[in-house]
């Protein structure tokens, strides 16, 4: 085994601690990771723990420092980034579609995942070092600022899946409902996709920030004027608010026979049908996404020089990132200086 330093939960908080990596199989690298996202995902993880091994983080960028005897995409001193699954059967029809995201045998997470061959549980990218399958990691596209591209990896690919999978592009109105980490990834992709962005938010506050971003304007939850001027007006609704909702306000803005993608709040959700059946709505999700889909969307963010706005914090401070994000105090995403674990 090989050591090294991450952040693992206790209770509800997290701690310095020393942890250990798998040695490497013939198709393992291992990565030095130097910066890492923080996703709501990882607040809700350290905010629900209740007990076993967790070492957050997901999306994450570094060097390769080793690679097995079989690895020929990788040498030592790429820069490679990782994201949220690090294993699937490769023998399904998911995996032989492209979207191992979606394996049948489900995608090893990259923590509080089981290893698919040791059953280990896996430990994030919250540490100084993560030993991963060379299929799972890809070359980080020079010109994207190592840092900055760090959450394309989770949020990034996360709403480019249903971005691409739903057709989006030139004359598509797209709305992207929660300005936080998912969002604001959303609006960029979109706009440079050529398709006419909105954002759906609660406040009115944050239409200049938007509008920044590539949006076009802002639908005020919050205001019924507002939402009720845009209502059946856009072809897609990539919805990322992280709490349980009600899904029918933001069916009323859906054009007839477009998609609401609700990929924020994964967990039980009532419907009223009837906001589907006028209009003839479809509701959709996603969550991650294939190799090939993270390769094109590296490849397309470094081609229209898209990254993350991010708040870069030494890992020291990670309680004070998991702090601000539940108050929504990050724009737009904090990523984590691993540095300060030597
Ligand atoms: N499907 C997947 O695979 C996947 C992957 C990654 C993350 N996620 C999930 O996606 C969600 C968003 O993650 P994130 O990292 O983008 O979070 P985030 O940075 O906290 O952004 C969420 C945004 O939603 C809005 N929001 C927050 N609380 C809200 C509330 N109570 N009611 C209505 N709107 C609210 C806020 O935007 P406004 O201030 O503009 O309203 C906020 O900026 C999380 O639940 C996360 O677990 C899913
Ligand atoms: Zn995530
Ligand atoms: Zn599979």
């Amino acid at each position: 085994m090989r050591s090294t330093t991450g952040w693992q939960a206790h209770g509800t908080t997290l701690r310095k601690e020393p942890i250990t990596r798998r040695d490497l199989r013939p198709d393992d690298i291992s990565v030095r990771v130097d910066f890492c996202g923080v996703c709501h995902t990882d607040l809700h993880a350290v905010r629900s723990h209740d007990g076993g091994v967790l070492v957050p983080g997901h999306e994450f960028t570094g060097v390769v420092i080793e690679a097995g005897p079989d690895v020929t995409a990788f040498r030592v001193g790429d820069p490679v980034a990782v994201g949220n699954i690090v294993d699937s059967c490769g023998a399904c029809d998911m995996c032989a579609a492209g979207q191992e995201n979606f394996c049948r045998e489900f995608p090893t997470l990259t923590y509080n995942g089981t290893d698919r061959h040791d059953g280990s549980t896996t430990l994030g990218g919250f540490s100084r070092e993560y030993v991963v399958r060379e299929k799972f990691a890809y070359r980080l596209p020079s010109g994207l600022d190592p840092a900055a591209a760090a959450p394309l990896m989770c949020a990034g690919i996360t709403v480019w899946e249903p971005l691409r999978a739903l057709g989006v592009g030139p004359g598509t109105r797209v709305a992207v409902a929660g300005l936080g980490g998912l969002g604001h990834l959303a609006v960029k992709l979109a706009a440079a996709m050529g398709a006419e962005v909105s954002v759906v938010s609660r406040s009115a506050g944050r239409a200049a920030e938007a509008i920044e971003l590539g949006a076009r304007d802002v639908v005020v939850s919050t205001d019924p004027d507002s939402t009720a001027a845009a209502r059946d007006r856009f072809d897609v609704l990539i919805d990322t608010i992280p709490v349980a909702h009600d899904l029918g306000p933001y069916l009323k803005l859906v054009a007839m026979d477009g998609t609401l993608s609700q990929v924020g709040y994964l967990g039980s959700m009532t419907v009223e049908t009837m906001d589907l059946l006028t209009g003839r709505k479809k509701l959709s999700s996603g969550g991650s996404g294939g190799v090939a889909a993270t390769a094109d969307m590296l490849e397309f963010c470094a081609g229209h020089g898209i990254t993350a706005d991010i708040e870069l914090l030494p890992s020291g401070r990670v309680g004070e990132a998991l702090d601000r994000l539940e108050r929504g105090d990050v724009r737009h995403r904090f990523v984590l200086d691993l540095s300060d674990l030597g």
